[in-house]
């Protein structure tokens, strides 16, 4: 049964191996290319830019200086950066995600730091990149760090992630209202999100409408 268990991880890893190989290959073409791929999935660009819009909004009334939330917008707007190597129809995929598809997912976050490391070295876009999908509680991934060993930033943007996801649920879910999400990431302060941030959001709510 172990014996299994390890192969079954070890695809997995050459799985994750190859996205990375592909992204040596895709570093090599112009920038552009970089910027047309993420301009060519509508659904990941409207996503990002609206976790852009909250990430900022969240890093105002978290009192960061006025530059580190103009950071804090590009770094929320290149997230999931890592998505432009992953196939679309793969990230399309509404159900049914076998573990094979959850790890290549899960892989972003690094593939996304990767293409980050060739061009433009930034401290909080490579955290908010790298960090977004950790949770407070450390069960998140891919580095499991908790609390405030997450960069302040990818505290933000995790929340600003979750809220428009949860505002904007793909077509076979219905979107919730402004104040079921509040109430829904409610239940998950300090497990998902940090605290601080979810009373910010749960107080002064009114500018995410
Ligand atoms: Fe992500």
């Amino acid at each position: 049964m172990k014996k299994k268990y390890e192969i079954k991880n070890k695809i997995l890893n050459n799985l994750c191996e190859f996205l990375t190989l592909k992204f040596i290959f895709f570093k090599n073409e112009k920038k552009q290319v970089l910027a047309d791929s993420y301009n060519f999935n509508k659904e990941l660009k409207e996503h990002s830019f609206r976790v852009a819009e909250y990430s900022q909004i969240l890093a105002e009334l978290m009192c960061l200086d006025t530059k580190k939330c103009k950071e804090v917008r590009r770094g929320a707007y290149l997230h999931d950066l890592g998505k432009v190597l992953i196939s679309k129809k793969l990230l399309e995929k509404r159900e049914n995600l076998s573990e094979k598809d959850s790890q290549i997912l899960k892989h972003h976050s690094k593939l996304g730091l990767k293409i980050l490391e060739e061009s433009d070295r930034n401290t909080i876009i490579e955290n908010i990149i790298a960090y977004h999908h950790e949770r407070w509680d450390g069960k998140g991934y891919p580095f499991k760090l908790k609390e405030r060993e997450i960069p302040i930033e990818a505290r933000i943007v995790s929340v600003a992630d979750s809220y428009d996801i949860l505002r904007n649920k793909r077509s076979n879910k219905k979107p919730l209202s402004h104040q079921e999400v509040v109430d829904t990431l409610k239940k998950f302060s300090g497990v998902y999100y940090d605290p601080d941030i979810i009373i910010m959001l749960e107080i002064f709510g009114e500018h995410f409408n």
